[in-house]
């Protein structure tokens, strides 16, 4: 049996909410960012369910010994923001995992070729293969940038069975492209799109989410 990419829309009216302000042309930018940190929050919190190591403790409450599961901290931890828009997530998924590192890793695409190009890696050198890594770009159009990440952290050392990815909107072009790469990856996204336009963007998408994150429209 061949494996498929696992990709995750959960059922959520927060989730729900959240999208359809991100994707309304008159959502404020201040607006729109609120939207972004939401999604990247209840998104994560999707995500991390059978992903975040736990260990089963016993401990004394005020009244008798109980068992009880927490968080292991052991494990590494790391949120991969793909710049720009991948940022806009950032806020949301760090306050569930304030212990991970954040590595920023600066993504650009041609608007003609729609290749990416690396201009910013706060990768380090060697990735732990224990590493949980979280990785988060709003939107998955072509799938290039999203490749383009996952070749640098692999290439580090980084295991791709403990990757989560996190979009808000997916495309089938960009899906079917990352099943190619690795059919055993794991996607949470708010939303799948079926197509792009011809500038590469997500129709019908929710336009440039860097721009209205940052007010550069
Ligand atoms: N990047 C965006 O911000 N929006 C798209 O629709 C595609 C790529």
């Amino acid at each position: 049996m061949t494996s498929q990419l696992r990709v995750y829309v959960p059922e959520h009216p927060l989730i729900k909410h959240w999208l359809g302000v991100a994707r309304d042309r008159n959502t404020p930018s201040v607006l729109f960012k609120s939207a972004m940190t939401e999604l990247g929050r209840w998104l994560t919190y999707e995500a991390s369910r059978n992903w975040l190591p736990t260990e089963d403790i016993v401990l004394e409450t005020p009244l008798a010994p109980c068992e009880a599961t927490l968080i292991n901290p052991e494990p590494p931890m790391a949120i991969v923001p793909i710049l720009r828009a991948g940022l806009a997530l950032l806020d949301g998924a760090q306050t569930l995992l304030p212990l991970a590192s954040t590595y920023h890793l600066g993504l650009v695409r041609n608007e003609e070729t729609l290749e990416a190009t690396c201009y910013l890696n706060k990768l380090p050198e060697t990735i732990d293969s224990n590493t949980r890594i979280l990785i988060l770009d709003p939107m998955l159009a072509t799938g290039g940038s999203m490749i383009a990440a996952l070749e640098a952290l692999i290439e580090r050392g980084a295991n791709p069975e403990l990757f989560r990815i996190i979009s808000v909107v997916a495309a089938h072009p960009a899906l079917q492209k990352i099943n190619q790469y690795n059919p055993n990856l794991i996607i949470y996204t708010a939303m799948i799109d079926p197509d792009l336009n011809e500038q590469g963007y997500i129709v019908p998408g929710l336009g440039d989410a860097g721009d209205r994150a940052f007010g550069t429209l």
